[in-house]
């Protein structure tokens, strides 16, 4: 993600993904009212929120306060006669180059006092379709539009990467705790040619090849280029979930209310929204000099895309999952 709070940083174009913050806040406070047991809570120890995927913009801090409201409100309602408040532990996980500097900025600005960023978890949101390695067979950018050899090798290492993801945290989960998961996705049964998710990718793609016939980059740097994300259905989560035998499904949902067309309503917030989310990883493969002139090509092209444009190819849907232990 693109750190810092410049014109084309994650944290000042990142209006989609706050689109499923919103969308999740209600159901984050019923779930944490509903099913948070206090009876075992010590007030001598801290309650540890940790957010996994927090990037550097203002969203995680968005998702820890409506954590924290949240459970002061269980607190002040299930034990009224308790007068003192707990105190909360945040953790902020993210691959190392995230721009923590930008992070700490954003938490002061909104008044969290203390701030650790190292991995842990008691309670945590997380954004997963990031996949740890490009798989193998390589795809020209990424799966969409390939074959389904390369879609098969994908689908292979999100399985292998969101279970290995799961068996961490059900270590760290405590007894009682909650965690819960913010997935994209697209529906079960879905098929690439009526939707829109990916296509994006692949009129990037597009400009890549066009750099490399131009001689700006190489072509083989283009063919060894490979985006590593996933959009899972809700049925492959499930099944994925469903095989950890420590942590179970308490409620799993789609998002309602999730338009890339109200959060990203013109064109420039569109290229912008996937500048933010690439920059790092072309900057590192390709070097940062074609950037700008990257996107200014993405974007003369997006503006004729009537396909990538029509809200009525947007499927991507997000999966709301809230796990416990078993
Ligand atoms: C789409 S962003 C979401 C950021 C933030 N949660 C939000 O809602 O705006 C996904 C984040 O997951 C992070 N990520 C991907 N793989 C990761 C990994 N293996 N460990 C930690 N963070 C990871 C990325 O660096 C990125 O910041």
């Amino acid at each position: 993600m693109n750190g810092g709070d410049g014109p084309s940083s994650y944290a000042r174009n990142s209006s989609y993904q706050r689109g499923a913050i919103d969308a999740a806040e209600s159901l984050l406070r019923k779930e944490i009212h509903k099913r948070l047991d206090l009876t075992n809570h010590s007030f001598s120890s801290s309650f540890t929120i940790a957010d996994f995927g927090c990037s550097s913009g203002p969203n995680t801090i968005l998702a820890v306060d409506i954590i924290i409201q949240a459970l002061h409100h269980k607190f002040s309602s299930s034990l009224p006669n308790v007068k003192s408040t707990p105190e909360f532990q945040v953790f902020f996980n993210d691959l190392s180059h995230t721009d923590f500097n930008a992070l700490l900025l954003c938490s002061l600005l909104n008044s969290l006092t203390s701030l650790q960023v190292s991995p842990a978890l008691s309670m945590g949101t997380c954004f997963l379709r990031h996949i740890s390695t490009w798989p193998t067979p390589l795809a020209k950018i990424h799966y969409t539009g390939s074959s389904a050899e390369v879609a098969q090798a994908y689908s292979c290492q999100f399985d292998k990467d969101i279970k290995s993801f799961l068996r961490a945290r059900s270590h760290e989960l405590v007894e009682d705790g909650l965690m819960a998961l913010i997935v994209p996705g697209v529906p079960d049964g879905f098929l690439d040619s009526q939707c829109s998710t990916g296509s994006e990718f692949d009129l990037l793609g597009s400009c890549l090849m066009d750099l490399a016939r131009e001689g700006r980059i190489k072509e083989e740097d283009v063919d060894s280029f490979n985006l590593p994300i996933y959009y899972t259905t809700p049925k492959e989560l499930e099944d994925i979930i469903r095989s950890n035998r420590e942590l179970k499904i308490d409620k799993m949902e789609i998002l309602e209310g999730m338009d890339a067309h109200d959060t990203m309503p013109d064109l420039n917030s569109r290229v912008l929204y996937l500048r933010a989310a690439l920059d790092g990883l072309i900057r590192t493969h390709f070097g940062h000099q074609i950037l700008d002139d990257l996107f200014d090509r993405y974007s003369l092209k997006l503006a004729h895309s009537s396909f990538i444009l029509n809200p009525q190819t947007h499927k991507s849907i997000m999966i709301f999952t809230l796990l416990t232990r078993c």
